[in-house]
């Protein structure tokens, strides 16, 4: 097995293989043993950027609470928001509940990838995925998994900038070798031989179904592919403040219809909070926590600090520390917040 010509020559082989080695091996999961359109679209919205085994609480709980588009659609954005909490990327909630309103108002949800395109937070990976697996259109998913496999089975050394452009690269071999006739069972089964078999690092080429086309794999040399340039990280202080008095909490509440966390609310960074960063890294040091989000490596230091003068800005909040629970915080702040509190009761307790 040489080029990716050779490999398209032989695409009933694989597919045969591939799918048979899927029924054998598939990992039992919510959207698969009972599909419907609605868990479908849910569970890619999820499992964009986030893996299976932390989605799948999230998706339980979300399919307990809004289990069909109509209820999305109708549910208080804070409530959604609140539900998505601690999994991170909240423009996927956001974006969910409003497609989740799109298809509500329509009489049929649409059936092709450029329509699903159209609706918000939906890109082409995640509308080949909803209508290969929920309409059987023949769209091919690529993904980071996908390019991964397609890069260790042809032995492409090209080097790509970003895994956008890698996917968009190996897009046409992708659909090349997708099996037509049951393409969502064919691109679960790649995202699945992507997750189980072929890893980043190490993969297990000695239990791959398709070792035999696979030129890396035979060579012994699959994690030289892809070739991805490495990511260029950029590092960003954040001053935060920790105020508090009588039992409140000074948090930041991003407005809704800002583009990112809102309605969430967070601990304000010094800015927000009225303060330059000098004067809140004077404070006592609460926390200091470091963070990786897309390109940025986050520090964020947490200073105690004393409450801003004059009127209180209508984007800041006094929250009773006993109400914490209750609203949305985003999941870092979060478990930063309850550390803090638990660090308390532990010296109360001593
Ligand atoms: N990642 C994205 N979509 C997936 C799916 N349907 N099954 C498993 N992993 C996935």
């Amino acid at each position: 097995m040489a080029s990716s010509a050779q490999l398209v020559a032989a695409k009933a082989d694989f597919q045969r293989t591939l799918l048979a080695w899927y029924r054998a091996h598939a990992r039992s999961l919510p959207w698969r043993d009972a599909p419907s359109l609605y868990k479908t679209v849910v569970s890619e919205f999820m499992l964009q950027q986030t893996q299976v085994k932390t989605v799948l609480p999230y998706l339980a709980r979300w399919l307990a609470q809004f289990p069909d588009f109509a209820a999305l659609a109708a549910a208080p954005e804070a409530q959604v928001l609140k539900s998505w909490e601690g999994l991170g990327y909240y423009s996927r909630a956001r974006n969910l509940h409003r497609l989740a309103q799109a298809i509500a108002a329509q009489p049929e949800p649409p059936r092709l990838p450029a329509a699903w395109r159209e609706l918000p937070g939906v890109g082409p990976y995640t509308a080949a995925a909803i209508t290969s697996i929920s309409f059987s259109h023949p769209a091919a998913c690529v993904d980071g998994n996908v390019v991964r496999i397609l890069a260790r089975l042809t032995a492409d050394a090209t080097p790509f900038r970003d895994s956008a452009s890698a996917a968009r690269a190996f897009t046409p071999l992708a659909e090349a070798l997708l099996a037509t006739d049951n393409p969502g069972d064919h691109n679960q089964a790649m995202m699945e031989l992507g997750a189980t078999v072929c890893f980043r690092q190490k993969p297990l080429c000695l239990s791959c179904p398709v070792r035999g086309c696979c030129i890396a794999g035979q060579r012994g040399d699959p994690e030289d592919f892809p070739q991805l340039a490495a990511k260029k990280m950029e590092q960003v202080a954040v001053t935060r403040a920790w105020i508090e008095r009588e039992g409140l909490l000074l948090l930041h509440l991003t407005p809704a219809g800002a583009r990112r966390f809102a309605n969430m609310h967070e601990l304000p960074t010094a800015a927000q909070a009225g303060w330059s960063d000098d004067d809140v890294a004077r404070g006592k040091l609460i926390a200091k926590k470091k963070r990786g989000i897309t390109r940025y490596q986050i520090t964020e230091s947490i200073h105690a600090a004393d409450a801003p003068r004059g009127k209180l800005p209508a984007d800041l909040a006094w929250v009773p520390l006993t109400e914490i629970t209750t609203i949305t915080l985003s999941g870092p702040h979060r478990r930063w917040i309850s550390e803090e509190l638990s660090k308390r009761r532990r010296q109360m307790v001593i």
